[in-house]
């Protein structure tokens, strides 16, 4: 198990028993339903408006905007403080906002208590009941909203059976392994079949590998059943594998939001571009725009180009290219090409990642330039000091302002 819960997250544990107390006639069941795919089609949109939380002087979630389509899987990516969690409590109900509202199809949810949202959810540190067996874990809610026995055992068999704990549910609770426990709370948290799943770092506290599985089946079972999931995460590469849309945060606000490729691919600022992954910034004086490209003026006298669309204005910019676009090659002369930018430098490390090597290229009094470089059959690591042409293609490159 992680670090001890915070009071949030245990509020939302106990939850379930609040409603199985006091819900005589709040959430009298509805009668289960068969353990088929449920979501109902065209429910589970979720609009967050405005969107705005204050602690004292700070501004944590500032005026959020977004609209996520039933069905979708949209993630919220930021670094760690950007109101990530804080966005996702408001949407369950635990945090009031101090501005701003969330709808649920079109309705207003703000008055509605959090059992009363219908969502399911999913937490880092799992959640699940120690002192229950799995079956009794997942059949808790279950039990909360008063179903009938034997529908409760079809649908935790159903749910136990989707996550692959089939043989576990009699295994006391206590005895699993993480990723174990963190299935049994996906399977508790879909088993009443809730039209939007909110996650917040459920994977947080497993290993690589596992962390990898388990992506593997929420987006699966997502897919299968056709929910809305709204996951919080400070992962880029989990985000990018797992959503359709990802909004990257930062200090409260949405700096982008849009496919896994067009974050990557086209940021709309050093920010988002850096959170991303790799990127190389190359720090500049912006030329005035004549025909399809910009010209970017570096220190050193040399010029970059990129293409003229993204961008507008003069002054001090930066050219963003991807390291796994930039070509290296031993060398010296930078020959002109009109359709690709190249500088020639010399190599200040290579490193080892595998999969990769990834270069540092120094150049001519301005930052060094990574260069990732597939390690495929036949290549070879150049030595420190060697002289090397960069070279990529102009249309991959982009002009972004800082200060942004
Ligand atoms: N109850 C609270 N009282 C005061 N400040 C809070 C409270 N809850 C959150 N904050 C502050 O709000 C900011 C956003 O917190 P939040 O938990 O939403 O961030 P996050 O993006 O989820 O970060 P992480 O990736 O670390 O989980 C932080 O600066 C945090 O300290
Ligand atoms: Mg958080």
């Amino acid at each position: 198990m992680g670090p001890e819960p915070r009071q949030s997250e245990r509020d939302m544990v106990e939850m379930d028993s609040v409603i199985a107390e006091r819900s005589g006639t709040a959430i009298k069941a509805a009668e289960p339903a068969p353990p088929a795919p449920i979501a109902g089609l065209g429910s589970g949109a979720v609009e967050l408006r405005g969107l705005t939380k204050r602690y004292g002087e700070e501004t944590v979630v500032d005026d959020l905007a977004a609209s996520i389509a039933p069905g979708e899987f949209f993630s919220l990516l930021g670094p760690s403080g950007s109101g990530k969690t804080t966005t996702l409590m408001m949407v369950a109900g635990f945090v009031r906002p101090d501005g701003g509202t969330v709808l649920l199809d079109g309705e207003d949810i703000a008055a509605l208590p959090p059992q009363k949202r219908g969502f399911g959810m999913v937490f880092q540190n799992y959640a699940i009941f120690p002192h229950l067996n799995v079956f009794e874990n997942i059949a808790f809610p279950l039990r909360a909203r008063h179903w009938a026995k034997e529908a409760i055992g079809e649908r935790v068999t159903w749910a136990l059976e989707l996550v692959r704990l089939g043989r576990f549910a009699d295994r006391d609770a206590r005895h699993l392994s993480g990723g174990q426990q963190q299935r049994v709370a996906l399977a508790r948290a879909i088993v009443f079949h809730p039209p939007v799943v909110l996650m917040d770092e459920p994977l947080g506290a497993l290993d690589k590998n596992l962390r990898f599985e388990m992506q593997v089946e929420i987006k699966e079972i997502q897919q299968r059943l056709g929910m809305t999931v709204l996951y919080v995460t400070h992962d880029q590469e989990e985000a990018m594998s797992m959503s359709e849309r990802i909004a990257i945060m930062d200090h409260g606000r949405i700096h982008q939001v849009g496919s896994p490729g067009e974050v990557y691919e086209r940021p709309v600022n050093p920010f988002v571009g850096r959170f991303l992954g790799e990127a190389n910034l190359i720090q500049g004086t912006v030329m005035g725009e004549a025909g399809e490209v910009v010209r970017l003026h570096l220190p050193s006298g040399q010029e970059l180009r990129a293409p003229r669309s993204n961008s507008c204005g003069n002054g001090r910019g930066m050219l963003f290219i991807r390291p796994e676009r930039v070509e290296i090659a031993p060398g010296t002369t930078a020959i002109g090409d009109p359709g690709a930018n190249m500088l020639a430098g010399k190599v200040r490390r290579c490193s080892f990642l595998g999969n990769i090597l990834r270069y540092a290229v120094d150049l001519n009094g301005a930052a060094p330039i990574t260069v990732d470089l597939q390690n495929a059959a036949g290549v070879s690591p150049l030595p420190v000091g060697t002289p090397v042409v960069l070279r990529w293609p102009v249309a991959d490159s982009l002009i972004l302002w800082s200060g942004d």
